[in-house]
């Protein structure tokens, strides 16, 4: 099965496959991002994804200024995301922080902006307002609202498209009813321990692509359980990926990209970017996509337990 290198959003433009992620708050030291960057930019990667919350636009965008001066991209070559963070939700404010994300990036726009969460946090510059007694602030705002916010981001050419992250069907719906453009895109935990099957196809049926982060499980995050399963350890996995001659992490990101998902697998090592950007040299057939199934464990990694008594947590619910 072949798979196309970019899927394209609803209003016309392509996201790229394979992109590269930059949350690395716990294993990266200053720089790393940067050098990650240019590294990945360099071998070939054309996606990269931001947030606010991660603390490294500002990196991001210096290797980005870097690789369109010594002539190896031009700004339109490349797809760079960044997301709202939860303190920003007030619709005015979404605008305001998407402009200082965009000085961060030292961009004049970006392609896709999401909002990160649909929890809202109090409005402000801390990034996790927390009370005397250590508990998270949280103000309410309407996700219907806040997403007339990005519609005001994208009338405002700040950003090419508008999407969700971590919304459940139900949020999904409530954006789609309100909206005046409708969300081409949204982004989800899925990786083969968690195929997260029902959301995608609900968000498909309504017309938003769909990108899979934490693609390995984030297999390094500190928060892990000694009793967790380990994706890279699954023999299904290692038995397909040493029949291919390909890693456990090529055959993790074919499979995603086999269901038609777009990645964004995380390195700093440029050996792995590599490996991570080569994926269209092999095929994974029927049985082996059915084998990958498999290994569905309905395992999230990324709970954000912080917000599980906020009103608009996504994952009470079944999908
Ligand atoms: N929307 C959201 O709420 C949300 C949530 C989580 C993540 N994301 C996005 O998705 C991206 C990916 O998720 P993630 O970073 O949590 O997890 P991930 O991509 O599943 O895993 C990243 C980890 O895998 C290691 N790794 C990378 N390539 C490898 C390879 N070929 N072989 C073995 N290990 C490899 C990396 O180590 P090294 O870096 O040391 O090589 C890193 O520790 C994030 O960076 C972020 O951009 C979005």
């Amino acid at each position: 099965m072949s798979v196309p290198k970019s899927v394209a959003l609803p209003g016309g433009d392509q996201i790229p496959a394979v992109g590269c992620g930059t949350w690395t708050v716990w294993e990266a030291a200053p720089g790393a991002v940067r050098d990650a960057i240019k590294a990945a930019i360099a071998e070939g990667y054309r996606h990269v994804d931001c947030a606010w919350v991660y603390g490294n636009e500002q990196e991001v965008g210096e290797a980005i200024q870097d690789k369109i001066k010594d002539g190896t991209v031009a700004r339109s070559d490349l797809f760079v995301t960044t997301k709202l963070w939860d303190t920003a939700h007030r619709r005015g404010a979404v605008t305001e922080q998407l402009k200082k994300a965009l000085a961060r990036l030292s961009l004049d726009y970006v392609d896709l902006y999401l909002i990160h969460w649909p929890t809202s946090f109090k409005e402000g510059d801390i990034d996790f307002p927390k009370d005397d007694n250590d508990k998270h602030i949280f103000e309410f705002h309407d996700i219907q609202d806040t997403w007339k916010g990005m519609e005001d981001a994208k009338d405002a050419g700040l950003t090419k498209n508008i999407g969700i992250s971590n919304f459940n069907s139900k949020q999904v719906q409530r954006v789609i009813d309100g909206a005046r453009i409708k969300p081409c895109n949204i982004q989800i935990e899925v990786n083969p321990l968690f195929s997260n099957a029902r959301l995608i196809d609900f968000c498909r049926e309504r017309g938003l692509t769909v990108t899979a982060y934490a693609p390995f499980g984030s297999p390094n995050r500190p928060w892990k359980k000694s009793d967790d399963p380990v994706l890279f350890e699954q023999p299904i996995l290692k038995d397909i990926a040493a029949a291919k001659g390909k890693s456990p992490a090529q055959v993790c990101l074919r499979f995603l990209l086999q269901r038609g998902l777009v990645v964004i697998p995380k390195s700093v090592t440029p050996s792995r970017l590599k490996e991570n950007f080569q994926l269209y040299d092999f095929e994974l057939s029927e049985a082996e996509m059915k084998q990958m199934f498999s290994l569905n464990r309905d395992h999230r990694v990324y709970g954000q337990e912080i917000t599980l008594d906020h009103p608009e947590y996504p994952f009470s619910i079944p999908f």
